[in-house]
């Protein structure tokens, strides 16, 4: 909360205003946009949105808000699943928005390393990254609008984690801010660095609860010369798995994405999504999306597919498949995975559980879950989809038809509970890639209560004793 006395907010936020101007500071109306999270959960409310334009005025500002007692929000894209950007409903947090912090400040293509500010969007850094003649390998459906601060913040997985893992798996270097407005400048580009506790990993995913990222030092490979997709439809969720398996068994460094979509998700794309086709002449209950790439030449990844697809389309595992024969074709099948979301939320009330099994077990998890929330709300819409490849299914549920949105969210928690017990049984995670922001500290105690909690609440206190970074989010 604010301090409780008025003046000292006053203040602050006079002084913070003459010191940001026009553009960095915004008030009243102009917060607007800042306000309300991406799946319109949380419908917060600010007496600012600060943005300042360098790391140097974002310290001075973190330094001011600590002294003055304020709470502050860390904020890029907006465009999280979990509610951690917002602020709260009774107007007692800033938010610090990252978007003038906006320049690449250097590609290096030998050391293949880019150094990119907090609020590079995600898809201008992967376009930096190409005209250096390099891929930045990560890929989420928001990445035209999500920024790197918080992809690494979130520690964000997406679409090539199969690959190329996670975001943290892809970061070399961090510039934060910490609670108390110092600076770490621990921008190394270093492939082997063993020097105490690795710092960098703790800033990572901790949703901006212990500092704010502002610069990062990323890892860059090199960019594929052969590229092929594929989309299928397949006869189960256990025959996409046996379909990975033999493209795993011939060559794994190849396989850049190994996504699932329901009949049901589909459905939904071709609905609510304009300029979205299905590419095969019938529709059916399970579709993967395959994408192989290499930088080799020549590599023979289409005849790798053939090979694999064509055997399993005699034993009707593969329904039916087509396989890109364009860019255009391409961005066509890619369209209808990353539009799923949009599908969604333009549908209706949506409950999401963003979880992860091991991969063997996603069949069994796909059943049971699919059962028990049929059996806990008759007429509920399973609408499960994600980066099989990785485990991580984004088992989600869309209201009944003639159910009132309002009244199905308001049984979110009986739903995500109910997944999650399925999760449990499984050794899954309750929480794959979106974090756990406001909507899910609650789970915390249950999934990862006892000395792990105990350490990350340890971890909390001796970074931001004041908890003025995010509160609320991630812990209970
Ligand atoms: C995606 O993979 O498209 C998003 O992470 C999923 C979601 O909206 O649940
Ligand atoms: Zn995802």
């Amino acid at each position: 909360m604010l301090n409780s006395d008025p003046t000292d907010i006053n203040g602050l936020l006079a002084r913070l205003q003459t010191m940001l101007g026009p553009t960095g500071f915004l008030s009243g109306a102009d917060t607007a946009g800042y306000t309300e999270d991406w799946r319109r959960l949380y419908q917060g409310v600010t007496k600012a949105v600060l943005r300042p334009a360098n790391t140097a005025d974002l310290a001075e500002v973190v330094r001011l808000c600590a002294a003055a007692g304020a709470k502050l929000i860390p904020q890029g894209g907006n465009t999280g699943m979990v509610g951690a950007a917002a602020p709260a409903a009774d107007g007692s947090e800033l938010v610090l928005s990252l978007g003038r912090l906006n320049h690449i400040r250097d590609i290096d293509a030998a050391d293949m390393t880019m150094t990119v500010e907090a609020g590079v969007t995600l898809k201008a850094a992967q376009d930096a990254a190409e005209a250096a003649g390099c891929l930045l390998p990560l890929s989420i459906s928001s990445e035209g609008t999500a920024q790197i601060g918080g992809v690494l913040s979130t520690n964000a997985g997406g679409n090539n984690t199969v690959r190329y893992g996670n975001a943290r798996d892809l970061v070399l270097g961090l510039e934060v801010v910490l609670a108390d407005g110092q600076v770490w400048n621990g921008l190394r580009r270093l492939r082997k660095d063993n020097t105490g506790y690795c710092l960098r990993q703790l800033f990572v995913g901790a949703e901006g609860t212990l500092g704010v990222i502002t610069a990062a030092v990323l890892k860059l490979v090199p960019r594929p010369r052969e590229i092929e997709v594929a989309f299928c439809a397949v006869a189960s969720p256990a025959a996409a798995l046996e379909v990975f398996g033999h493209l795993q068994a011939r060559d794994p460094a190849a396989i850049q994405a190994f996504e699932y979509m329901s009949g049901a998700g589909m459905a939904l794309v071709l609905k609510n999504i304009p300029d979205t086709a299905l590419p095969l002449a019938i529709p059916a209950a399970h579709y993967v999306l395959i994408e192989l790439a290499t930088p080799r030449q020549n590599a023979g990844l289409r005849d790798l597919l053939e090979e694999v697809l064509a055997p399993a389309m005699e034993e009707e595992k593969v329904l039916d498949a087509v396989i890109a024969t364009s860019e255009a074709q391409r961005r066509a099948i890619w369209k209808l995975r990353e539009e799923h979301s949009e599908a969604q939320k333009r549908e209706g009330a949506s409950v999401k559980n963003d979880v992860s099994v091991p991969v063997s077990a996603v069949p069994t998890f796909l059943a049971q879950a699919s059962a028990a929330c049929t059996a806990l709300i008759p007429g509920i819409r399973v609408v499960p989809f994600g980066h099989l490849g990785d485990g991580n299914i984004h088992f989600n549920l869309e209201q009944p038809i003639d159910m009132d949105g309002a009244a199905f969210l308001a049984r979110d928690h009986e739903i995500m509970d109910t997944v999650n017990e399925v999760v449990r049984s499984l050794d899954g995670s309750f929480s794959a890639e979106h974090g756990v922001g406001r909507l899910k500290p609650y789970m915390m105690p249950q999934w990862r209560g006892g000395a792990e909690l105990d350490i990350m609440q340890r971890i909390k206190q001796a970074l931001d004793p004041l908890g003025m970074l995010s509160p609320g989010r991630v812990l209970p």
